[in-house]
């Protein structure tokens, strides 16, 4: 390989990294402002929001990169605790076809009263507000 191709498709590569990124990352603010507005009446965040969820598991100890239905207490659907069973871990990724379309990624979830969140910016951004939990 000469210099010049060496030269190019390190910089393809760092493009392309840039561009992912750019797409990947989300806006951990709007996300925070997004999920006090979508997720609150279900979900309790802790310090990070100061508003008690009611009908869905609390993710007040972060649940991105965690293991899936493993909130103490927490009641899971059956569909739910057996993709747990499975070993389903809330990777971003996972996270985010999950909230794209909750019903579709989990038969018979019981957070089906939560249409989705359709805009892959809204997701991107509900992401980077819960890889900041827990708030110290
Ligand atoms: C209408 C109530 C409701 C709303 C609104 C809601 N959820 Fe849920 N959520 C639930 C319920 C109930 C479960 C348990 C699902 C099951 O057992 O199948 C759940 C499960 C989850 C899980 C899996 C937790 C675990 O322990 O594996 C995540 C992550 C999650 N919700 C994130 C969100 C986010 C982020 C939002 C806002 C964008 C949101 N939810 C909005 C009710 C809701």
């Amino acid at each position: 390989m000469n210099k010049s191709v060496l030269f190019l498709s390190a910089a393809a590569f760092a493009l392309s990294m840039a561009c992912s990124s750019a797409w990947a990352a989300g806006d951990a603010e709007k996300g925070k402002k997004l999920v006090e507005a979508k997720c609150t009446t279900c979900h309790a965040f802790g310090k990070a929001i100061a508003k008690a969820g009611k009908v869905g598991p609390s993710l007040e100890a972060g649940i991105v990169g965690k293991p899936a239905g493993k909130v103490a207490g927490f009641a899971y659907s059956p569909g739910l605790t057996k993709m747990s069973g499975e070993g389903l871990v809330w990777a971003e990724d996972k996270l985010d076809k999950f909230l794209k379309n909750p019903k579709e990624f989990i038969q018979g979830t019981k957070m089906m009263a939560f249409p989705g969140l359709a805009s892959d910016e809204e997701r991107a951004d509900a992401i980077a507000f819960l890889k900041t939990l827990p708030t110290p």
